[in-house]
């Protein structure tokens, strides 16, 4: 049966650390403190000639290379991003799709914030089921550390940069190998708990014609406590529907590979819904947040290891701001 493959994966990280203790130098945390209420050590933090387009072409070049794909076979890229280049426009992946040299391919952001590369999985297979000769690109990058004050210790701490990327294309899957079920939601009453102020609803300064004015754009608030609690009962339950329409147990799961906000989020989950930690893979000590970079990372991150195998059964699943979420179960690497 015709189906849809990740043919290749890549990952970005930008070569800066930043550490709990470096960033305890200039706020009032500790390592301790961050540590054990997130599991986080260490973020990367972009360059100043770096984006989140620059960080996704190069998540995009490995997967296009372990894919061996010519940057000219894609013919669409579907870009994930809360933290664009521009603020609204030119999407950053058109940014991508020119310097790859993706001269045959649209290109387009979407945004739905930590969940967007779930969504954008979504896109990319319907879309590659529809154009079966052609192959879909679908990146997540961030550089969240921008988005965020750095002087405020309840928010920033959490974030980092980073990058990852897919090539999806079309081919005969074996037989009998396990469909693919995923879901979608929203709860836009919910979306004061993560808000970056700025955009359509703020009017512009008024400057003498000539000069150019900037439009304020405002840092992330979240409240975290919200956004925990709906996080660990919405991971649950993503992983529980997927499995009863799957017809499967949690524990048929051989790995979930969830958004990594915080490792006491995904402890939380896998209590609730009866799995070992270590079914759950984890790169958030060394990453911090990266929004919607975090899946496709750790699927980079899990392949290159060699711990992601042909016909491992796998759940993948995230949450943010909107409130959004999302998730998908399947037999990678099949969609
Ligand atoms: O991609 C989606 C993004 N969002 C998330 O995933 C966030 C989910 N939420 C969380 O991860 C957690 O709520 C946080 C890690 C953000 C905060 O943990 P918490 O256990 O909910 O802490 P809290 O906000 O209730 O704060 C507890 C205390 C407060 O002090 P008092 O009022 O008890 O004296 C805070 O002022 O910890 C203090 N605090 C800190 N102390 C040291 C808050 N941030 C820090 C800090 N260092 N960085």
């Amino acid at each position: 049966m015709l189906r849809v493959k990740v043919a290749g994966t890549g990952a970005y990280l930008p070569e800066r650390i930043v550490t709990n203790d470096e960033v305890a130098k200039w706020l009032d945390t500790s390592d301790e403190w961050i540590f054990s209420h997130s599991g986080i050590h260490a973020r990367h933090w972009a360059a100043p000639d770096e984006s989140s387009s620059t960080l996704g072409t190069k998540a995009a070049q490995q997967a296009l290379e372990a894919a061996g794909a010519k940057p000219e076979e894609i013919g669409m890229i579907f870009c994930a991003t809360s933290s664009p280049d521009y603020s609204t426009f030119p999407a950053t992946g058109s940014l991508i799709q020119s310097a790859l040299g993706c001269n045959n391919a649209g290109a387009f952001d979407l945004s739905a914030a930590c969940s967007g590369f779930i969504y954008a999985l979504e896109l990319g297979r319907c879309w590659v089921m529809a154009h079966p000769g052609q192959k879909a690109l679908i990146v997540g990058c961030e550089v969240m550390t921008r988005t965020v004050d750095w002087n405020d210790r309840t928010v920033s701490i959490l974030f980092g940069d980073g990058a990852g990327a897919v090539v999806l294309e079309a081919a005969e899957a074996p037989e009998g190998v396990q469909p693919y079920y995923s879901l979608h939601g929203s709860d836009g009453t919910g979306w004061q708990a993560i808000v970056r102020e700025g955009g359509s609803r703020v009017e512009p300064p008024k400057v003498p014609v000539g000069e150019v004015a900037m439009q304020p754009v405002g840092f992330m608030k979240m409240n975290g406590r919200t956004v925990f609690n709906f996080a660990v009962k919405k991971l649950d339950e993503i992983i529980k529907t997927l499995c009863e329409q799957a017809g499967l147990k949690p524990e048929d799961l051989t790995r979930v590979y969830a958004h990594q906000a915080n490792a006491r989020i995904l402890e939380a989950v896998a209590k609730r819904a009866g799995l070992p930690i270590e079914k759950f893979f984890m790169s958030i000590a060394e990453t911090g947040n990266m929004s919607t970079a975090s899946v496709p990372f750790i699927l980079d991150k899990a392949v290159r290891a060699g711990e992601l195998k042909d016909g491992d059964l796998i759940a993948l699943s995230a949450f943010g701001a909107g409130l959004s979420w999302g998730g998908a179960l399947t037999a990678w690497p099949w969609l």
